[in-house]
């Protein structure tokens, strides 16, 4: 990955949370993530929102980062939470594809008009590289991938 990437990518992080409190953007990521997957709320049963949500929004912030930063920790580390999240009942790729889609709408939806072209291509290839380890990791651990 390119430096600029990096960079691009982690400002545009650092620039919504200027902009938003963690607090909100956990909320617009969950209820955009439930509004498209309403099932998936059962994974979150026993757990309180405004807790796991903020957490939610920085594991999700680090393990795209990572993708960057750190690729091959980032493999075995997709490879270790889709193993491990199968105690929630998280047996479906695709549920990590859309969170972060979701992830990355609302920093796109913050941002407004900050939000340029370039933003969108660093950050379209950083999904790529989080979906592809995603799918790799789904085809050791899912049975259904
Ligand atoms: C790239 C996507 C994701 C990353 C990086 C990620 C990361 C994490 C991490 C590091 C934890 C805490 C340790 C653990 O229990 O493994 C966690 C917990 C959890 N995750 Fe995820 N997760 C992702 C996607 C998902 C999805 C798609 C769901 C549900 C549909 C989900 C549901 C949960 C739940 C219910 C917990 C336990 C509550 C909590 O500790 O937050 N995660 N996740």
């Amino acid at each position: 990955m390119l430096d600029n990437h990096i960079q691009v990518v982690e400002d545009s992080i650092n620039q919504a949370r200027n902009l938003k409190s963690l607090e909100e953007l956990a909320e617009a990521l969950m209820t955009n993530f439930f509004t498209r997957y309403p099932e998936a709320e059962a994974c979150f049963q026993g757990f309180d929102l405004r807790e796991v949500g903020p957490l939610k929004f920085c594991k999700i912030s680090d393990a795209l980062l990572d993708v960057l930063k750190n690729p091959d920790y980032s493999q075995s580390s997709v490879s270790e939470e889709v193993w491990r999240h199968q105690i929630h009942q998280v047996k479906d790729k695709e549920y990590y594809f859309a969170l972060s889609d979701v992830f990355v709408e609302t920093i796109k939806s913050t941002l407004g008009d900050a939000w340029s072209a370039v933003h969108e291509e660093c950050w379209n290839d950083t999904l790529g590289g989080l979906k592809h380890n995603v799918t790799l990791a789904a085809k050791e651990h899912l049975a259904a991938c």
